[in-house]
């Protein structure tokens, strides 16, 4: 079975690329992130291809998984990065990002990461609040910067058809700023003259499911920006869907450039995909620590939790889980469930699996996204190492080590 041109068994046994995962747990241990560089710059090349007829720029959503290998391969393959933190432009960087290829985006950015953004040149200031206007200002005099790029972000009163935690474009949301709040700007940009107001930005939530919302969303955006010529640049965020069940349809990014295309007329676009890329390159993999019969329930209690992949939890996202070694055999509903004292420490609900015993591997697919990056220490639980199968298909490494009990203590100073 192939789940993607990465992810697939090969003799039963799950390959990512040409690599059996049960060698990289062998050496590295369990839990383990395991993501397929090929597949993920596969990923950026289809959206690039997708928006080939536009003057389009990708700009990889750091927030989606930033580990120096993944972005360093991205950076080299030549996507810009969208950072949301100061943290995020500090590793772009630290990965080879050239700043004025990096967008800087977020609802509460402190004037301590605006003036380092302005210090390292980054490229665009995507702006949702009316007073970061005047932090950067300041910040362009203390760094004597001339022309900083701003894209003011729309909130385009659009509801995103996907999860309401990810939606990010309706009205009650606390992103963007309404058309009136831009407009006021716009009026006033002599109030800020090292600010240059040359962009607008929109985006309206993650895992999209369809076209029309961002159709929609566009339209409110390009007919804010008609009157203003100097706005020639519209970043319209990320949000392109993966596929977290087999077989499930969801529109493809060829389908939402197909749908821009008729609308988007001589702007240049700055797309943000984080997720589209990512998500499908990465698998996590668990061990089965016990198993329990109870409730008229099959649970397997599993080496991951809810602090390596809180997704689940969060959202009540579902991620399908399969075997390392394929069987043949009867399948049933098991519950997948991690060592966290939480109730909500449910990796997945009713799996259909074979019968499974401790020391079973498991692959928690469509991981490489929001997997990671949100883990956390609770429990103190050590974070999981990450490994890397390079382009090539056949060689892998270690680009993070798991972290040890005593890296646990090390910024405590009691
Ligand atoms: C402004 C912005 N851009 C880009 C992204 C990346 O989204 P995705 O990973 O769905 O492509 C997000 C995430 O929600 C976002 O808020």
């Amino acid at each position: 079975m192939t789940f993607n041109h990465s992810i697939h068994y090969h003799h039963n046994t799950l390959h990512i690329d040409s690599i059996p995962v049960a060698d990289i747990v062998r050496e590295v241990g369990t839990p383990v992130y395991i993501y397929s560089l090929k597949r993920a710059l596969e990923n950026y090349e289809r959206i690039k291809n997708a928006f080939a007829d536009f003057d389009a720029h990708v700009h990889y959503s750091a927030k989606a998984n930033a580990n120096l290998a993944i972005l360093r391969a991205l950076i080299q393959a030549g996507a810009g990065i969208d950072a949301v933190s100061a943290g995020e432009i500090h590793r772009a960087i630290t990965a080879g990002a050239k700043p004025e290829n990096i967008v800087f985006a977020g609802v509460g950015k402190s004037p301590t990461e605006i003036a380092y953004a302005v210090s390292q040149n980054v490229g665009w200031f995507n702006v949702e609040n009316v007073a970061e206007l005047q932090y950067i200002q300041t910040a362009a005099e203390q760094y004597q910067r001339e022309q900083i790029n701003i894209a003011l972000r729309l909130n385009p009163e659009v509801t995103a058809s996907t999860h309401p935690y990810i939606a990010t474009g309706h009205g009650g949301a606390k992103f963007g700023l309404t058309a009136d709040v831009i407009g006021g700007i716009l009026a006033r940009q002599t109030d800020y003259p090292r600010l240059k107001f040359a962009g607008l930005h929109v985006h309206i939530g993650s895992q999209l499911g369809d076209t029309t919302a961002t159709q929609t969303a566009v339209q409110k955006a390009l007919d804010m920006i008609a009157p203003y010529p100097a706005i020639r640049t519209l970043n319209i965020g990320g949000g392109f869907p993966a596929a977290y069940q087999t077989g499930q349809t969801l529109p493809a990014v060829a389908e939402f450039a197909a749908a821009l295309k008729p609308i988007v007329k001589d702007y240049t676009l700055l797309l943000e995909p984080g997720r589209s890329i990512i998500a499908d390159a990465g698998i996590l993999i668990t061990q089965i620590l016990y198993v329990k019969q109870q409730a008229a329930q099959t649970f397997y209690i599993v080496d991951a939790s809810m602090t390596e992949l809180v997704r689940p939890a969060l959202y009540k996202a579902t991620h399908e889980i399969v075997p390392v070694i394929g069987h043949e055999a009867e399948k049933n509903a098991a519950q997948i469930v991690g060592p966290v004292c939480e109730t909500s420490d449910v990796l997945g609900r009713d799996v259909l699996l074979p019968t499974l015993q401790t020391g079973d591997l498991l692959a928690i697919l469509t991981a490489g996204a929001y997997g990671m990056v949100m883990s956390s220490n609770y429990n103190a639980r050590p974070r999981p190492a990450e490994v890397v199968v390079n382009p090539d298909g056949s060689t892998w490494q270690i680009v993070r080590q798991r972290e040890t009990w005593d890296d646990l203590l090390r910024s405590e100073l009691g």
